[in-house]
């Protein structure tokens, strides 16, 4: 695993940025650039650089499909706080040559949410899986909706929320936890895992437990993200706030290693 710290949240976004244009930049043109995504406030910068080298002309999304990571269970697209409209608010509706049939998110509407799930499982196969996985980690270290003690081998599937995750999220909901769904969709800790590559990032300093949690203790249910570990080319990308619960020896190896990367 790598960890790559970056002094603050800006930068992180930029290397974060920087490294998915240049894996997409590098594909083979004849298929397409599978790419998973998520919300939440962690990728907002990721996504406003990658919408500026868009229109520079450093990166192009044409032949990029997208899958993101979860969608609340029972909210309609319209709906300000669903995944789909977060996406395209923050990111989709920024670019210049995203092709909106390449867009894939799981419908919180849908009939029958165990149907749903596996439709988007399969068609994830159907590209032969997925290159590039970004993620962002909840406080208690979820992955996804992939609360502590989802199965590390899970696949795409309905999960319940947990108290602490609709309280921290209540503040997109005014404040209000109840008005927090209760379930999502989410992909599984293997959908995530079987990428090719997963890039995650942690930054600030509440996620300081879920960060040290992932990259020193053991591979564990209970910090879902934890996961990692078994993935053989994982990175997670943090900020120095996010680093005040590693110990003083990780973070210098992480830096160490890392300026190695570069030499
Ligand atoms: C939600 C999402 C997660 C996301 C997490 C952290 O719970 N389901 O995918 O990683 O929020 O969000 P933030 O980046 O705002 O801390």
């Amino acid at each position: 695993m790598r960890v790559v710290i970056q002094e603050n949240y800006d930068k992180m976004c930029k290397w974060a940025a920087n490294y998915i244009a240049a894996k997409i930049n590098a594909h083979p043109a004849d298929k397409p650039f599978v790419l998973g995504l998520p919300t939440g406030s962690s990728p907002i910068g990721v996504y406003r650089e990658l919408a500026r080298m868009n229109h520079a002309g450093e990166v192009s999304f044409a032949n990029v499909v997208t899958f993101n990571m979860d969608e609340y269970l029972g909210l309609p697209r319209e709906h300000d706080q669903s995944y789909w409209y977060f996406m395209h608010d923050n990111f989709f509706n920024h670019l210049v040559d995203m092709k909106p049939e390449n867009i894939n998110i799981l419908n919180g509407m849908c009939e029958d949410p165990e149907a749903e799930c596996a439709a988007y499982e399969a068609k994830i196969a159907s590209y032969g899986g997925i290159d590039l996985f970004m993620g962002g980690i909840g406080v208690d270290g979820h992955l996804a909706f992939n609360e502590p003690f989802t199965s590390l081998t899970s696949r795409t599937g309905v999960r319940v929320l947990t108290s602490d995750t609709r309280i921290v999220n209540g503040r997109f909901f005014g404040n209000d936890p109840e008005k927090v769904p209760a379930k999502a969709l989410s992909v599984g800790i293997a959908t995530v895992t079987d990428s090719k590559e997963v890039l995650i990032l942690i930054n600030g300093h509440n996620k300081a437990r879920a960060l040290a949690a992932s990259v020193e203790g053991g591979v564990s249910q209970k910090w879902t993200c934890s996961a990692l570990q078994m993935h053989p080319a994982a990175i997670i990308a943090c900020d120095e706030p996010a680093c005040g619960e590693l110990t003083v020896d990780t973070y210098k190896y992480f830096l160490d290693i890392e300026k190695a990367e570069r030499l």
